[in-house]
């Protein structure tokens, strides 16, 4: 760590008490960002951590619907992106005027949209669900017609969980649809005995190559139980730096070392601190849409 990062670390952890605030931290973030954190952890974990924390403030370093959810969790919280421009590229692939005339062509389908969605997106939902939850969502829904929205590969292999009968939106994460098959072939080969886990926003290809099927929070629990071993990992490859550190006797190898989300990259030391000093980056929802989609985010979180 360099003299300069060191001093805004120190900074931020002081700023920090004086606005009783809590910083969350996305698994894929960088290693630098997770020196602030009081929590690190996946969509669920955190989104829970947003709905009870009793700090004033929710510094959020993720991307922005993550941030947006802690919001519509909390209205009566500040949250702050401190990467403001830092979105979700599949989140970008539904609009709601979009899902809405999919929604009158397709009635009497439950609505069960992944968290990766903007808050109005959420709002048209009867649920929301997590890749740590989705097929439990899924299976404890009295529908059996499903429009699962936006991404298709986990709507894919929840449909492959479920049996139900799935309308996928053809969203998707270009991070995850960079991992081949082929890389997990060539992976395989060089460390025969390997245990794959892939995210479940990867492709089924990669799906059905993979021992286990993982939301980031569960790889960190999968990689705990484990102790020692080598271990392909199919997702962003920020998450090796957790892994790595909370696993020394395991070998992690990156499916594809160019599996990497620039928008969880945009957060920084120098943007987490000048969020903290200005209270800028504030992310809100209109109240009408953010009752609305609560509804849909609460369930969740209750069934899960
Ligand atoms: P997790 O909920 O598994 O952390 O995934 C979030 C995400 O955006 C993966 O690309
Ligand atoms: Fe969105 Fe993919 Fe980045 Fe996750 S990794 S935030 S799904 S673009």
């Amino acid at each position: 760590m360099t003299g300069s990062s060191q001093e805004f670390i120190d900074k931020i952890k002081s700023i920090k008490e004086k606005r009783q605030a809590v910083i969350l931290v996305h698994n894929y973030q960088s290693p630098e960002i997770h020196q602030v954190a009081d929590f690190v952890g996946d969509s669920l974990e955190l989104s829970r951590l947003a709905a009870e924390t009793r700090a004033e403030v929710i510094v959020f370093c993720g991307v922005h619907f993550m941030a947006e959810t802690a919001y519509i969790l909390a209205p009566q919280k500040t949250v702050l992106l401190p990467a403001p421009d830092a979105g979700c590229a599949m989140a970008d692939m539904v609009t709601p005027e979009a899902l809405e005339r999919l929604k009158a062509n397709l009635p009497g389908y439950a609505v069960v949209t992944y968290v990766n969605s903007s808050a109005a997106v959420k709002a048209l939902s009867d649920i929301c669900c997590t890749s740590a939850n989705a097929i439990k969502i899924v299976s404890s829904l009295d529908a059996d017609d499903i429009i699962f929205v936006p991404d298709q590969n986990l709507g894919k292999y929840v449909e492959s969980k479920t049996g139900k009968n799935f309308y996928l939106w053809q969203g998707y994460c270009p991070v995850h649809a960079e991992i081949t098959s082929a890389h997990i072939l060539k992976q395989k080969n060089k460390y025969p005995g390997a245990k794959v886990i892939a995210h479940p926003e990867c492709t089924m290809e990669v799906i059905n190559l993979a021992d286990e099927v993982l939301s980031t929070g569960g790889m960190v629990k999968y990689c705990r139980d484990l102790k020692n071993g080598v271990i392909i990992v199919a997702t962003d490859i920020g998450m090796l730096y957790r892994l790595k550190k909370e696993n020394p006797a395991i070998t992690f190898i990156p499916a594809s070392a160019k599996a990497t989300c620039k928008d969880m990259q945009l957060t920084s030391l120098e943007n987490v601190l000048g969020s903290l000093q200005n209270m800028s980056g504030r992310v809100t929802v209109n109240e009408d849409i953010r009752k609305q989609a609560y509804l849909a985010v609460k369930r969740m979180v209750e069934l899960a």
